[in-house]
């Protein structure tokens, strides 16, 4: 089967992951089966589609002559059989993964690929119970799936090569930038370095240094701007000024050893530091509901992605290659 052919996506969960994966597909005129326990999955779903059109309509004048329809089922067999592509977006509890990815590959045509969104799950774990374990991987995507275009694939000891480039191929069609993990590891690449930035704001709110909207503040004012261009590598090569990395390693890689973090330790997550957080991020939502600022999200990575492409750099060039890929075929 080639990529071309993958009319119909089944999701195991159509939670906040789940759903975004309902919206990238829906948009791109693919139909999606959705296995969800929860009463409540086909209003949430609606929402995330509500937003995502929006997004998806602001962001780009490609758009499918039909959106995909999406489907609610409290089946999971019926999710899976019959479709060309499966995603999982479960919770994280490596079990219940393991049980239902196993259920869903005996329920599947052996050809059908599987995908975990899995934030650091072991691939090789996830696959060991399931049938043709060779066409399973991890896809981790980021939030919301409709709009961010980084899915990290990471192969386990059983995956084949073949899959991995299917699946990349099928991802890179829907306007998406896989990336392999080149050896599995837990949380695979931008959970790892998102993980020590959070360690360190844990820190710094519990020593009462800043609060969570001062902490978000200090990204969004400062590196966070330049993390969009550039990353951290080819920033710091222009910290280093003519004389480039080699003089900024030389400089600032001595304060490596002082230290100024506290990394590898961890602070106790008791009520008190959940509470300060909790209380914190209330005061900085100001009444705000998740879906205004969903809304407010959308339409700033939508302008940073547009700003890029006129750039024809990163994120925005990768929807420039998309938008020409898609005109391409309709001419
Ligand atoms: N939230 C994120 O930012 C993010 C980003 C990337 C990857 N992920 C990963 O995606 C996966 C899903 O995360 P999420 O944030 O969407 O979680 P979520 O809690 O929003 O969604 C999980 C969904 O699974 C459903 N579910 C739970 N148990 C079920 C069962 N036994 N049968 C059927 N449905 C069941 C729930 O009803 C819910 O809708 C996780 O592996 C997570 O690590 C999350």
């Amino acid at each position: 089967m080639v990529t071309a052919e993958i009319k119909k996506v089944g999701l195991i969960g159509g939670g906040v992951i789940g759903g975004g994966w309902a919206a990238r597909c829906a948009l791109q005129g693919i139909d999606v089966v959705v296995f969800d326990g929860d009463p409540q999955a086909r209003r949430k779903l609606d929402e995330v589609l509500a937003n995502a059109r929006r997004a998806h309509r602001a962001l780009t004048s490609v758009s499918v002559k039909r959106e995909g329809t999406v489907r609610v089922v409290a089946d999971l067999e019926e999710a899976c059989a019959g479709v060309d592509f499966i995603q999982e977006s479960l919770p994280e509890r490596e079990a219940l993964k393991i049980e239902l990815l196993s259920r869903g590959s005996h329920a599947a045509r052996p050809d059908v690929l599987i995908a975990s969104s899995t934030s650091g799950l072991l691939p090789s774990r996830l696959q060991s119970s399931m049938e043709n374990p060779e066409r399973f991987m991890v896809a981790h995507p980021f939030n919301p799936v409709y709009l961010m275009p980084l899915v990290e694939i990471c192969p386990g000891k059983q995956t084949s090569e073949e899959s991995c480039e299917r699946a990349a191929a099928f991802y890179r069609s829907m306007g998406m930038k896989p990336l392999r993990v080149r050896k599995e590891i837990d949380a695979f690449i931008a959970d790892r370095l998102m993980e020590a930035l959070w360690r360190e704001a844990l820190w710094l709110v519990h020593d009462d240094i800043a609060t969570v909207e001062e902490i978000d503040d200090a990204i969004r004012y400062g590196p966070g701007l330049r993390w969009a261009l550039m990353g951290s590598f080819l920033v710091y090569r222009l910290g280093g000024g003519e004389a480039g990395m080699r003089h900024f390693l030389e400089q600032f890689g001595p304060s490596l050893q002082w230290p100024w973090t506290k990394l590898t330790e961890v602070p106790t997550f008791d009520q008190a530091l959940i509470e300060k957080i909790a209380a914190q991020s209330d005061a900085q939502a100001a009444g705000r509901s998740i879906r205004e600022l969903e809304r407010i999200r959308d339409d700033g990575l939508v302008a940073v992605i547009k700003g890029l492409k006129s750039l024809d750099w990163g994120a925005g060039n990768l929807l420039a290659e998309y938008e020409n890929a898609k005109h391409a075929k309709r001419s």
